[in-house]
């Protein structure tokens, strides 16, 4: 099977289905050079690591939470030798895992967010409200399951869970409903859960969505952590670059444009006046530890969108590292939604 832009994924391992999202975008910001070392954060089906690889004669780090992902690199292990290290592991713990490589810093990362099409088309991973699979949705098979998380928490934590990580305004209504549901029996299947939901909320005739979208996107982004791990993984990214190394994020929806906007942000302008990130007597100055690529973030061209709809949420920010030190992480500052539970 071709994927976007020429590329060959069937090498990548098995049967791959994923189309690297905004790849030329992605190359254009990362601009891969003979003996440079990048981290690509999310694995999935090696779409980004396998062009870095082809681009030039450098390393890639490549970094997966799912086993079946970094199973499918042993392909591209084999094609590039000795210049592809495939992890398990979160990319929020990137610094640690490139440190043990004995590497101490490099000059690209690359984040490409939420799920690949592999996860979600495999009714058994349970992220797909289209499909009858056990409630699940974890990416890396440990941990609480999305099952667990319905059938347990309390209605007001499960209102404010998908209130504030689905941005969904009947959350309480969808509550409502899934207590009263497992109160007769668990929820255990993902069309279960998308039934219950779309009873709550019904179908307009205009909806291009399915009515248990945000349901669905709040419980992935709680069962994963997905939200702190692009804090982190942004912070630890800040760390790891060189000067002049390269940070690209893909997002897909607005909470994670929004920390990803706010990360560079405040990374990529002086301080103001007064603000109380000015230094004490003796502080370093923090001075702007990236410059932007892009000053507002680019989107798929309609081509893209037209060959691989799954693109069409996607936003690119890119920035390049500049030679000050990195800046503290304050979560909040991000944006990070808080949940009180
Ligand atoms: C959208 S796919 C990436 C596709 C990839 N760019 C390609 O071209 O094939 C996202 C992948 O990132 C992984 N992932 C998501 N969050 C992660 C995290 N915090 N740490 C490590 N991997 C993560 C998922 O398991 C999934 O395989």
């Amino acid at each position: 099977m071709m994927a976007g832009r020429g590329v060959d994924l069937t090498a990548a391992g098995g049967p791959a289905r994923h189309i690297p999202v905004m790849l030329s975008e992605v190359l254009a910001a990362l601009e891969p050079k003979d003996g440079e070392v990048f981290v690509d954060g999310t694995f999935g089906a090696g779409g980004y690591t396998r062009a870095i690889l082809d681009a030039a004669r450098c390393q890639v780090i490549a970094i997966d939470r799912d086993p079946d992902a970094i199973a499918g690199a042993s392909v591209l292990e084999e094609r590039f030798p000795g210049r592809l290290h495939a992890i398990l592991g979160c990319f929020a713990d990137m610094d640690g895992i490139v440190e043990r490589l004995g590497i101490e810093a490099v000059d690209g990362v690359a984040l490409d967010l939420g799920v690949s099409s592999m996860q979600l088309d495999q009714a058994e991973r349970g992220f797909s409200f289209m499909q009858e699979g056990p409630l699940d949705m974890r990416m890396g098979k440990e941990g609480p399951t999305a099952a667990d998380v319905v059938n347990l928490l309390p209605e007001r934590e499960l209102a404010q869970l998908v209130a504030v990580l689905g941005e969904e305004k009947r959350a309480r209504a969808i509550a409502r409903a899934i207590v009263a549901h497992r109160d007769e029996q668990p929820i255990l299947s993902t069309l279960e859960l998308a039934d219950i939901v779309a009873r709550v909320l019904g179908r307009k005739h205009d909806d291009t969505k399915h009515p248990a979208t945000r349901t669905f996107q709040a419980l992935r982004l709680y069962v994963n952590r997905e939200l702190d791990e692009l804090a982190t993984g942004l912070g630890a990214a800040e760390r790891l670059l060189k000067a002049d190394g390269r940070l690209v994020v893909v997002t897909f929806h607005s909470l994670e444009d929004r920390i990803a906007k706010r990360f560079f942000a405040s990374r990529s302008t002086p301080p103001p006046r007064g603000s109380r990130h000015l230094p004490e007597k003796g502080d370093a100055v923090l001075a702007p530890s990236f410059r932007l690529l892009n000053r507002r973030p680019l989107s798929p061209s309609k081509d893209e969108i037209r060959a691989n709809p799954r693109a069409r949420s996607a936003r690119l920010r890119a920035g390049v590292r500049t030679a000050a030190p990195a800046h503290a992480l304050d979560l909040a500052d991000l944006g990070l939604p808080r949940l009180a539970m």
